[in-house]
């Protein structure tokens, strides 16, 4: 197992360069399986959840080849029609394979996820949704068996916007009869991309991005080849590390359209931020102000960005408060960041932070992908050594980010633990 060493106080300075987007490309991968022969997608980042999503795909008899940020699937000799616990209890996205499966070969066995560090995290709304377009579903033995004749459009209205609840069901739809209108859909950039994607195989889907979409069925799709979004998690993440270090960083290649919430609150700690096509210039001078944060769907803020503005916010001059709506046991850095330091009071899904002049390096762990992130950022303002455990969970989200943190200026090192 991996640790950082993270030594802070230095500014950042440079380019770095964001990668291919992780919440895009694994629901792709999946909707690979709405056809038969052979899906290439590019721009794909190295990351240990695109590799185990090519041992899942694999497990059901697809093929697949990663290599170069390209990955190659293919579908002909797809026998098995499961996930089975040992990878979904790995990667929660395992389960959209369920829409896909059930929509081409009408069946599909799925284990049930289970809870996560960051919440319970259900999926009775993926199953709600796809008992509505005809599917029968069956809880055994901790799994999900879903069947049906064929799938059949209809009007769904999600309770809440879940993300993988609409890429299951824009996937289970594009392969049904007739047309599927999904109400209250989530409205995240990586459905869009999703929903591209479908359309490049030749389906026929309208509308997202908004809370409306509309998923006319085609009777077949056909392979295609398609280059995946880049990641805005990761571009948030570099920005704010170009702003906790009063750095100046160009971070090159951001969707900057899906991230205007986060960029606004960038600005409100008093960043300079130039946006150049798709490239954004951070700057930071003087003190990092103090903002308040409500996590919500998109186009609200991210709570995939919550815990990295924590750290930034430890170290703010004032007071701030973040609100997370959208996970119930999101905020499982706090302690860690109180290690280092920071002055962090948590009430149910609130949190005040009284931002410190600086934090002190301490060794902590890292609990879940984003909050291994929070304690980076942490770790290039502490005074000191920052050692940081269970960076695999990062490893999950961010390719080598030390790797792109280095020429920026950072001295920060992955080392192995004994
Ligand atoms: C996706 C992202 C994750 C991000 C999240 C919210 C991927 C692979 N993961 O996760 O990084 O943090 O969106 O932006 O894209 N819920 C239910 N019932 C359901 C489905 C969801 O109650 O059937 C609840 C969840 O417990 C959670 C909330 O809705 O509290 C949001 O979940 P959802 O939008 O589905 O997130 P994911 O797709 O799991």
């Amino acid at each position: 197992m991996d640790k950082f060493i993270v030594f802070g106080g230095n500014r950042l300075e440079g380019e770095v360069e964001v990668n291919g987007a992780k919440n895009a490309v694994l629901p792709l991968m999946c909707a690979a399986l709405l056809t038969r022969g052979e899906t290439i997608i590019d721009n794909v980042p190295n990351l240990r959840d695109v590799r185990t999503m090519c041992q899942l795909l694999e497990s059901m008899g697809a093929s697949t080849h990663f290599e170069n940020r390209t990955v190659h699937i293919d579908t002909s000799a797809l026998e098995k029609f499961e996930a089975d616990y040992e990878l979904v209890r790995k990667m929660r996205a395992s389960v959209l394979v369920l829409g896909p499966l059930l929509a081409r070969y009408n069946k599909a066995k799925v284990s049930l996820p289970g809870g996560c560090a960051i919440g319970a995290r259900p999926i009775d709304l993926h199953l709600r949704g796809l008992e509505a377009l005809g599917a029968n579903i069956d809880l055994k033995g901790g799994y999900i068996e879903a069947t049906c004749e064929q799938l059949t459009g209809a009007s769904y209205r999600f309770d809440y916007p879940t993300v993988g609840g609409t890429e299951n069901l824009i996937m289970a739809a594009a392969l049904c009869k007739g047309r599927t209108i999904l109400e209250n859909a989530a409205r995240e950039p990586e459905i869009v991309d999703l929903a591209n994607f479908i359309n490049a195989m030749g389906g026929n889907i309208s509308g997202a991005g908004s809370d409306l979409i509309v998923i006319e069925g085609v009777e077949e799709l056909k392979p295609t080849r398609y280059s995946v979004m880049s990641d805005r998690i990761e571009a948030g993440t570099f920005i704010a590390a170009g702003i906790i270090t009063k750095g100046e960083v160009l971070v090159k290649n951001c969707p900057v359209d899906g991230m205007k919430a986060v960029l606004e609150r960038f600005r409100a700690t008093g960043a300079q931020l130039t946006i150049q096509g798709n490239d954004v210039l951070v700057k930071m001078e003087g003190p990092i102000q103090p903002i308040d944060i409500r996590t919500q769907p998109h186009p609200g803020f991210p709570t995939d960005m919550q815990a990295q503005m924590m750290a930034l916010m430890s170290v703010a001059d004032g007071r701030s408060a973040i609100s997370e709506t959208v996970f119930e046991n999101r905020f499982m850095h706090v302690s860690e960041l109180r290690r280092m330091g920071a002055d962090i009071i948590c009430e149910g899904s609130m949190a005040v932070i009284r931002g410190k002049e600086r934090l002190e390096g301490a060794p902590v762990m890292a609990t879940d992908l984003r909050a291994s992130a929070c304690l980076v950022l942490a770790g290039l303002v502490s005074r000191g050594v920052t050692e940081i455990r269970r960076i695999y969970h990062l490893d999950r989200g961010y390719e080598r980010i030390e790797e792109k943190l280095q020429p920026l200026g950072a001295k920060i090192q992955r080392v192995a633990e004994s």
